[in-house]
C-alpha cells in the first residue's frame, strides 16, 4: 500500500537512498497505524481509571490528576491522529471544517510540553479567526513547527517563540518565529526533502509532513530568507473560514 502523505512528500530528484528508505516507510506506516492503536487506546483507559480512582479515594492531589488527565488527553489525540492517518492512508482526501484557529494554535501548544521553557508571544490579527481544516492535521503541522523551534533554542540565551497571525477573506497566513541560531544558507533548498536533518537523533520528517498536510489543505508552507543575527520564521496558509 502507498501512502499519500510519504509518496507525495517525495520530490521528483529524491536519491535513491532516500527513495529506499520511503518505500520501507511506506510498507511500515499501515502497520504501524495498526498496531499502535491498540496499546494506546489501553493506555488512555488506563489513565482514565486511574483518574477516576484517585478522584472517587480523594488522594490524588490537584496538580497530580491534572497531569494524569493531560497525559490522558495526549494519548487521545495520538489515537485520533492515527484513525485520521488511516482514513487518509484509505481516500487520500481531507475533510475540512470550520474551526477556530486560536484552539488549534492553543491545543498545538499543550501538546509540546518544553514550550514552557521559552517565552511565548502571541500576535493575532484577530481573536476569532476560524480556518476550513481537518483540525488534527494542522496541529500535527503545528506541533512540529513548535518542536522545531524548541529544538533550536536549546543553546540560545534568548529563548522566544512568536506566533502571529494575519487573514484576508480567502486565507489566513501563520507566522511562527523563533530565536534560535535561524536556517542555514545551505540547508535552505533541502529542508522539505524526507530524511533531510542536521540533529543526531531527527528522522527528518517533519518539515516534509508538514507541506504535504498543508498543500492538501489548498495552503501554502515556507521559510523566510535567512538574515543574520535573527531566528528561523515559518509561514504558512490555510483556507479563511467564510462563516
Ligand atoms: N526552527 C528551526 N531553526 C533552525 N533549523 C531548523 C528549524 N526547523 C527546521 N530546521 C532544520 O530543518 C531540518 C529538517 O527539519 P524537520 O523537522 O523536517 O526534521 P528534524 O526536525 O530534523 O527531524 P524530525 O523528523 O524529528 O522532525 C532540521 O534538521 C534543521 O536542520
Ligand atoms: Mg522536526
Amino acid at each position: 500500500m502507498v501512502c499519500p502523505i510519504l509518496d507525495k512528500a517525495l520530490p521528483r530528484e529524491i536519491h535513491s537512498e532516500g527513495r529506499g528508505r520511503l518505500r520501507a516507510l511506506e510498507t511500515l506506516t499501515p502497520t504501524l497505524i495498526h498496531e499502535v492503536s491498540q496499546p494506546l487506546t489501553a493506555a488512555a483507559y488506563y489513565l482514565e481509571a486511574c483518574a477516576v480512582q484517585l478522584r472517587r479515594r480523594g488522594t490524588g492531589t490537584d496538580e497530580m490528576l491534572s497531569m494524569i488527565e493531560r497525559a490522558q488527553e495526549q494519548t487521545v489525540k495520538a489515537i485520533e491522529i492515527i484513525k485520521g492517518m488511516r482514513n487518509f492512508l484509505i481516500s487520500g482526501e481531507v475533510v475540512g471544517r470550520p474551526e477556530a484557529l486560536r484552539g488549534i494554535i492553543d491545543s498545538a501548544l499543550a501538546a509540546v510540553p518544553e514550550v514552557s521553557t521559552v517565552n511565548v508571544v502571541h500576535a493575532y490579527s484577530s481573536a476569532s479567526t476560524h480556518v476550513v481544516v481537518d483540525r488534527l492535521q494542522v496541529e500535527q503541522v503545528l506541533t512540529n513547527l513548535f518542536v522545531n523551534a524548541v529544538q533550536a533554542m536549546e543553546g540560545s540565551a534568548l529563548r522566544r517563540l512568536t506566533i502571529s497571525t494575519r487573514e484576508t477573506a480567502r486565507e489566513t497566513q501563520i507566522v511562527v518565529e523563533d530565536s534560535g541560531p535561524g536556517l542555514a544558507d545551505d540547508t535552505l533548498g533541502r529542508l522539505f526533502e524526507p530524511f533531510f536533518t542536521t540533529k543526531p537523533q531527527g528522522m527528518g520528517l517533519g518539515l516534509s509532513i508538514c507541506r504535504t498536510i498543508v498543500e492538501a489543505h489548498g495552503g501554502r508552507l515556507w521559510p523566510n530568507r535567512p538574515v543574520k543575527g535573527r531566528g528561523a520564521t515559518f509561514n504558512l496558509t490555510l483556507p479563511t473560514s467564510q462563516d
